[in-house]
């Protein structure tokens, strides 16, 4: 410090002063961490041993410590985890940085309860400014609860039951949770849910079960925002990727999705429920050998909307049902929830651009909407779908409209936009008309 910083100096060269020695604070290095291992609470690693106290403690500890915190989990070694929940908020953020293999019990009978009444395994509730990452293993160990699953009837080896098995990874009420390169495998049901979270990454992971395994879905998206799903692969018996519930900006790029059930927005408005989907982005899909490419599901009765979703440079390979939006029969005597005549979840201004593969079914394109509530505003450009033989493959339009451009093979079968204009009141027509353009280019991130 020059001798003239003791003198009154001038405001300017204060706040060059304080600059400068914030910016000596600012590299990582410099700040204080802490790093634990939880082989040091105690854990055995052996598969065998029961680790469960081993982690909370070691969460207990993190959690607790003012530094940032990195948690290693060893490598070359499997913790046997039984149900927990590893509650914040923390002091700082938390880095568990997984190496080795975390697995559940293999028998749904050493669960709590004998494992009845879905639940969860690795639950976080309440918790920011988390990481998961370490190239190891989260292994749900299914296989006994998926035999008990009425919907696997064929491989059951046990009485059947309709309870929903455990989710495997469940962050609940989180914020700045971040998942990163490590395997997710066999889950007891989702692999890896997140219910009302916000700015979430779900990035360069591995998630794998069998094609034939009920309800495991690879990332679930419940009433959650500010969430990117990037660079996985995912293949498994459920859908790869699903939102549901009151969720916005969702992005999904460079994902690689089969086989399993596809991406699914829904399904929405069960048991007239309300729920509201928008915002959502994906690109650089490629999907193979699903039931689904990308499907829009909504429920009768339900309510809500799903709309400003955009779906651009996929390519689908073998897909049952490559573009699908699905209304099921949402018809005006149903009993509204909430608003007067709200009988449908309203689908609307959703984009499908640079589409190409194939279809294994004949119908390549299904836009099912309802009349009480028509899809308005989809949007066909540069889609190209033929049957895996070589066939052409064919679309069906139940009240969808909107419009298409480029190339769209096969044909675009959605009505003219001006059609349905003229069959709502004019007031309606005049709010909705006006947000046509606009929609969906605002949220380009
Ligand atoms: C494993 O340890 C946890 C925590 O101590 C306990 O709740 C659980 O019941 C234990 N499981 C078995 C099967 O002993
Ligand atoms: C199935 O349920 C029946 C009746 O509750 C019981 O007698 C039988 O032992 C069960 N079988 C298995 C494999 O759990
Ligand atoms: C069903 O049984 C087959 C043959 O034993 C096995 O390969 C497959 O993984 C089983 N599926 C599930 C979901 O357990
Ligand atoms: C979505 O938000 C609405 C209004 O805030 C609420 O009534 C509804 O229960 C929410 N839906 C879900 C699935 O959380
Ligand atoms: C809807 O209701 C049915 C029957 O009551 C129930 O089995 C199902 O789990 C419910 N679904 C949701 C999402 O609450
Ligand atoms: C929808 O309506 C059609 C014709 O009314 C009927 O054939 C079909 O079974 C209905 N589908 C569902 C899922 O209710
Ligand atoms: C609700 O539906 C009834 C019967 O279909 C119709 O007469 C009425 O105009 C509708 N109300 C609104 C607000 O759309
Ligand atoms: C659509 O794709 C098929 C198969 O790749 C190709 O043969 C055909 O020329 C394409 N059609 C158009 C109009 O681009
Ligand atoms: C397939 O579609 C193309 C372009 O629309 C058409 O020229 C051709 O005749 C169709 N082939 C068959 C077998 O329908």
């Amino acid at each position: 410090m020059p001798p003239s910083s003791r003198m009154a100096p001038p405001p300017l060269a204060g706040v060059v002063v304080v600059a400068a020695a914030l910016l000596l604070l600012l590299p990582e290095a410099a700040e204080p961490r802490t790093l634990l291992s939880l082989d040091d609470f105690g854990a055995v690693g052996d598969g065998v041993a029961n680790d469960t106290q081993a982690l909370v403690d070691a969460w207990s500890a993190a959690c607790a410590t003012g530094d940032h915190t990195f948690l290693h989990v060893p490598p070359a070694k499997s913790y046997l985890v039984w149900p927990v929940t590893l509650a914040g908020p923390c002091r700082e953020e938390i880095k568990l940085f997984i190496s080795g293999n975390i697995v559940a019990p293999e028998s749904p009978d050493e669960w709590p309860e004998g494992g009845g009444g879905g639940g969860e395994w690795l639950h976080f509730v309440g918790v920011s400014d988390l990481t998961l990452s370490g190239g190891g293993v989260i292994d749900g160990r299914g296989h006994r609860w998926w035999a008990r699953s009425c919907k696997a009837k064929h491989n059951a080896t046990e009485n059947c039951t309709t309870q929903a098995a455990p989710k495997a990874l469940h962050f609940e009420d989180c914020q700045g949770i971040s998942v990163m390169g490590i395997t997710l495998q066999n889950s007891q049901e989702s692999h890896l849910t997140f219910t009302r979270c916000s700015h979430v990454k779900a990035n360069y992971l591995r998630i794998t079960s069998p094609e034939d395994s009920p309800d495991t879905t690879g990332v679930h998206v419940v009433s959650s925002r500010n969430v990117h799903i990037m660079d996985d692969s995912i293949s498994t018996g459920h859908d790869c990727v699903s939102i549901v519930g009151n969720s916005t900006d969702v992005r999904l790029r460079a994902i690689s999705c089969g086989p399993g059930h596809g991406i699914s927005i829904g399904g929405l408005g069960e048991n007239r429920s309300y729920h509201r989907v928008e915002k959502i982005k994906m690109d650089t899909l490629f999907i193979s050998n699903t039931e689904n490419g990308v499907r829009v599901k909504t429920f009768q009765g339900g309510c809500g909307t799903a709309r400003k979703m955009k779906f651009g440079d996929i390519l689908m390979k073998n897909v049952k049902n490559p573009i699908v939006i699905d209304q099921q029969n949402s018809s005006s005597n149903e009993i509204p929830c909430g608003s007067k005549n709200g009988s449908a979840v309203t689908v609307g201004e959703i984009s499908y651009t640079d589409i190409t593969g194939t279809s294994a079914s004949e119908r390549a394109v299904t836009f099912a909407c309802s009349e009480a509530a028509p899809c308005s505003k989809l949007s066909l450009e540069n889609v190209n779908i033929t049957m895996a033989g070589g066939q052409n493959a064919s679309a069906y339009c139940h009240h969808a409209f909107g419009k298409s451009v480029g190339v769209v093979v096969p044909d675009s079968c959605l009505g003219k936009e001006d059609y349905l204009r003229r069959q709502v009141p004019a007031s309606a027509a005049a709010a909705g008309g006006g947000t046509q353009e606009k929609g969906g280019e605002d949220d380009d991130r």
